[in-house]
């Protein structure tokens, strides 16, 4: 057994990682919930709530509580997991308080009806002080645990530990980003619109942020490699330099940005195709990898998180693809196509596959035949989503827009949103099952099971093990 895993586990900081899956699963819940609700408004059929504030709170609330909660708060546990025994668990038990207390301050904000909702990309807004102070929360706590995970990290590194430091720094450069918007944003110009303020302000964060949820993502494909399919890349030197190519090109990219208006970044296509492929081509190479070694597979694709890591690469790959394919067809529906394919059937998938597996660590699967089943549904509806909202994209339609406000033109794509919503509801049906199992499961085992086969922290250079 490695000493260090001892510490590990003895020094609390199973307790924590249970605290922080249970914290990221309910944001995910309620992420689930606003998107319900927005899909479906935006489902002809069925159009559920009545007014376009409605519907932009719950695109705002669905947003804030699916791309930044859920992602941070998991990409915070893989942090957790990849920190070495010298890290105390105390911090991230502090951490977690300010990331809960900010996200309650951001569920008050959106469900309050204070402010006005601002769909910007990447971070929706509500124009009110509870909102910015709950995002600040929620940002001190992730950003203090993702420091205090990587910044003891030294001398031979586990794939995962490279991995999620290399999401570490990129983090840092989202939160630096911010920083260099805000001062060419300030003093404020009183003819700015909201809109523009804080999409000027977020844009280059958010595209950020999207590199490290890919490189994240990346770092569970070689968890569930070995969970569900008992396989790991040969020689995994080729995804280290990938992980590393990423921070390269996001620095690149950052430098390359500092020095101009970021009023003028938004606009900027040839910026946004050149993000788009510095976080896509590195994760290729981990597609590829990944792919090769199931290939030589052991193990059959029955399980949660074989079948979770099948469905997470390929929706990635398509959702990389649609966007190559459309990229040059302006605004419209294809955008949330390529956003859900890629965060959802890539990311989200990928977290809760692993999420089976460190249950499987602390304690039981409530419903283990429901695992196995979850990720073909939820993908399935995901898949649906995507081509409904593809299909109305390049029938015209806008995103984030209240359709029965566009009147007799929204005829043209109704039968595209409908395939949307009954994608969405089978998607959140299989979100659901995810959530309750999860939750259930977290929340019924207080005691990790003295029998708990040991996971070892990624097979191919194994550094590490949770005992
Ligand atoms: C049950 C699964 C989900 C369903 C049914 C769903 C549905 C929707 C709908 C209907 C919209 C509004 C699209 C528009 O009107 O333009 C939307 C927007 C969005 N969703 Fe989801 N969503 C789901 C899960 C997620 C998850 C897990 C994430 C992130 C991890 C996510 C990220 C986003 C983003 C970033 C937008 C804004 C898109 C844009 O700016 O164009 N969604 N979602």
């Amino acid at each position: 057994m490695h000493p260090s895993s001892a510490s590990w586990a003895y020094g609390g900081r199973l307790s924590q990682l249970r605290a922080w899956l249970l914290f990221a699963v309910s944001a995910l819940a309620i992420a689930g919930a606003f998107a319900l609700l927005a899909v479906l408004t935006r489902t002809p059929a069925v159009q559920l709530l009545g007014t376009a504030e409605g519907l932009h709170r719950a695109i705002a609330g669905h947003v804030t509580f699916a791309l930044l909660v859920w992602l941070l708060a998991f990409e915070t546990v893989l942090w957790l997991l990849a920190s070495p025994p010298e890290c105390r668990p105390r911090t991230f038990s502090r951490s977690l308080l300010l990331a809960s207390a900010g996200s309650g301050l951001l569920i008050v904000a959106v469900l309050s009806g204070r402010g006005a909702a601002v769909l910007t990309d990447y971070v929706s807004v509500i124009v009110d002080p509870l909102f910015f102070a709950g995002l600040a929360l929620f940002a001190a706590g992730v950003g203090g645990a993702a420091w205090a995970a990587v910044g003891h990290v030294a001398g031979t590194r586990s794939l995962l530990q490279h991995g999620m430091q290399a999401a570490a720094v990129i983090g840092v450069l989202a939160l630096g980003a911010c920083g260099t918007a805000l001062a060419w944003l300030l003093p404020r110009d009183p003819a700015a619109t909201d809109f523009v303020f804080f999409q000027s302000l977020f844009w280059m964060t958010g595209h950020l942020l999207q590199f490290v949820n890919v490189v994240a993502m990346t770092s569970v494909w070689y968890l569930l490699l070995d969970a569900g399919f008992g396989a790991g890349v040969r020689d995994d030197r080729l995804a280290r330099r990938a992980y590393d190519a990423s921070v390269v090109l996001a620095m690149l990219l950052f430098a390359c940005t500092v020095g101009f208006d970021s009023r003028t970044l938004p606009a900027n296509l040839g910026l946004s195709v050149a993000m788009g492929l510095a976080a896509a081509l590195p994760a290729l190479v981990h597609a590829a990898l990944v792919v090769g070694a199931i290939a030589r597979r052991r193990r059959g694709w029955s399980s949660p998180e074989g079948a979770a890591l099948l469905c997470s690469v390929t929706l990635f790959v398509c959702g990389i693809v649609l966007a190559l394919a459309r990229v040059r067809t302006g605004s419209s529906m294809w955008i949330p196509a390529h956003y859900h394919a890629v965060v959802v059937g890539g990311v989200t998938m990928a977290f809760m596959g692993l999420t089976y597996t460190l249950i499987g660590r602390l304690g039981t699967m409530a419903w283990p035949r429901l695992s196995a089943v979850q990720p073909w549904l939820y993908g399935l509806g995901m898949l649906l989503v995507v081509a409904g909202m593809n299909w109305a994209g390049a029938e015209g339609a806008p995103r984030k827009t209240f359709d029965p406000a566009l009147g007799a033109a929204a005829a043209r794509w109704v039968t595209p949103m409908n395939v949307m919503g009954a994608g969405g509801v089978v998607a959140v049906l299989g979100g659901a099952m995810f959530v309750l199992n999860a939750l259930v499961s977290l929340a019924t085992t207080a005691r990790v099971r003295a029998d708990a086969p040991v996971i070892p922290i990624h097979a191919a250079s194994v550094h590490g093990r949770i005992r």
